[in-house]
């Protein structure tokens, strides 16, 4: 399915200057939500996924439906100080700002193989900071899938080495 028409295109938001992809739309519509989901799941369900991990807070929207399709579980990786108990933590920088996002130091096995997913590719900061985590964890990043990939922004660059679905480009 093409979904870029569920996309509405918000300029100059949350600032001036940035172009902001807006995926409400495709969430609320039944069909096409699942549609992306089972797209993300196919991509996955040969990786022999343990786990999937999403960053707060569009990644949990993509990757909890993902995770209860493929009959695994979920990681939240979220900003500091939203989790309970001992975290690991990893400092990123974002298209528009700069944050600490963490995650439970006991929420991934060492050898566990992991997707990760988020709404939106952009800079690949945060991205870059959940493998980071994942990684230290022992954890084993086997994809990433998102909805939207500003390919202008190149985050791509930091994925290097990786197998990456977007199921949407903007140049
Ligand atoms: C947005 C988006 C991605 C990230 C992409 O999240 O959901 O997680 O930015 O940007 P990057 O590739 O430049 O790192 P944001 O941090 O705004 O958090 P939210 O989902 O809680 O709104």
């Amino acid at each position: 399915m093409d979904y870029h028409k569920f996309i509405e295109i918000v300029d100059d938001w949350p600032k001036e200057g940035i172009s902001f992809k807006d995926i409400t739309p495709l969430m609320a519509d039944g069909e096409a939500f699942r549609s992306a989901v089972d797209d993300i799941v196919n991509f996955a369900k040969e990786k022999q996924i343990d786990v999937v991990v999403g960053p707060e807070a569009r990644g949990f929207i993509i990757g909890c439906p993902v995770s209860y399709s493929m009959g695994v579980g979920f990681v939240p990786v979220r900003k500091k100080g939203k989790l309970p108990r001992e975290v690991i933590e990893v400092d990123y920088g974002l298209e528009y700002g700069k944050n600490v996002l963490t995650i439970h130091k006991d929420a991934i096995k060492p050898g566990q193989r992991v997707l990760i997913t988020d709404d939106l590719l952009a800079t690949g900061g945060t991205i870059e900071a959940t493998i980071k985590l994942v990684e230290e964890l022992g954890g084993v990043v086997v994809g990433c899938a998102f909805l939207i990939e500003l390919g202008y922004l190149d985050g791509i660059s930091k994925l290097e080495g990786y197998e990456v679905l977007s199921l949407m480009k903007y140049e």
